[in-house]
């Protein structure tokens, strides 16, 4: 069996720890999905990495087989509904999908998002995550059950943002609620088609979409240690991985508060910066 052979690799922990043989994950080529794809890079492991960037997910790809994985890459973009069906469909089985491509922009000059940018955001943050998401669960339903008991795993990467309706990154914080909430409210039936589905929520990664970024950013914390995180939160079984946990907690008072007053903090720091879509 493929997961028993995973489990003689030698080279790296990833199969001994994790009970995943096949995966794919969405935005590869850099930040956490990069550090996603190389925690689980090992001898026994397929991953399938996608990205749009040819050069950047080949430099990931390399790494990975480097570390011993099998990889399949795929130059795509998750807002194109038909090429992600045919991606997920044709990939074979898949023990975990994660659907983690997104960007990150908002408003910073104290105006609201452009017509564009609202829409560019939502369609890579939530259609995007759907996109990845909705396939997986059409096509891992009808997989053998695997020893974990599970026909497979759906993980879509939100935020903390989803807790708070922060004025400088509003699309942003909207486009990852709807994410969240609909991971949430999906899993208990998608259980009972032994599927599990996980939302995770990071708080501050030193990525590339955190690099622009002009305001303090608590608990900050680097691509590797929060791919670990969710991982093992993923493995658990966990509905929802929010981390660091108190960034998580204070995310939540906030965003319990009137929205007269959580829009009022939330908008004393400088906003994301926008984009140049308009
Ligand atoms: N960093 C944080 O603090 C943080 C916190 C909470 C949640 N998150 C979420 O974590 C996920 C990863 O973020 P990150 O910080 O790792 O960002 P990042 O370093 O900017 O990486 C984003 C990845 O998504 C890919 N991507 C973007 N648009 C895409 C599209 N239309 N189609 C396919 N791939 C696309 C990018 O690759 P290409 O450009 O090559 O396509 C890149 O691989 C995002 O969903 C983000 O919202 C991040």
């Amino acid at each position: 069996m493929a997961w028993q052979n995973a489990n003689m690799s030698t080279h790296n922990t990833a199969p001994h720890r994790f009970p995943w043989h096949c995966i794919l994950i969405t935005g590869a080529s850099a930040g956490i999905g990069e550090a996603l794809a190389l925690a689980c890079a090992a001898p026994g492991m397929t991953l399938h990495l996608g990205a749009r960037n040819a050069s950047r997910l080949a430099a990931v790809a390399t790494q990975c087989r480097v570390l011993g994985a099998e990889v399949e890459e795929r130059i795509i973009d998750v807002r194109d509904r038909d090429a992600m069906v045919a991606w997920i469909k044709g990939a074979g089985r898949l023990d975990l999908v994660i659907a983690n491509a997104g960007i990150g922009a908002g408003s910073d000059d104290g105006l609201p998002e452009s017509a564009a940018q609202v829409r560019e955001v939502l369609a890579i943050n939530l259609e995007g995550a759907l996109n990845t998401a909705l396939p997986a669960m059409e096509m891992l339903k009808n997989q053998a059950i695997a020893p974990n008991g599970l026909r497979g795993t759906i993980a879509t990467i939100a935020s903390i943002a989803a807790f708070v309706p922060g004025p400088g990154a509003a699309t942003y914080c909207a486009a990852k609620a709807a994410l969240d909430r609909w991971t949430i409210a999906t899993a208990p039936f998608a259980r009972n088609l032994g599927l599990q589905l996980t939302s995770v929520c990071p708080g501050y990664v030193r990525t590339p979409l955190t690099a622009g970024n002009r305001f303090p950013m608590p608990g900050l914390m680097d691509a590797g240690p929060a791919a670990e995180i969710i991982l093992r939160g993923v493995a658990a079984g966990k509905r929802r991985v929010a981390f660091p946990w108190w960034v998580a907690m204070l995310a939540r008072i906030v965003g319990s508060l009137p929205p007269v007053i959580s829009t009022w903090i939330l908008s004393r720091p400088p906003g994301k910066q926008k984009m140049a879509v308009d």
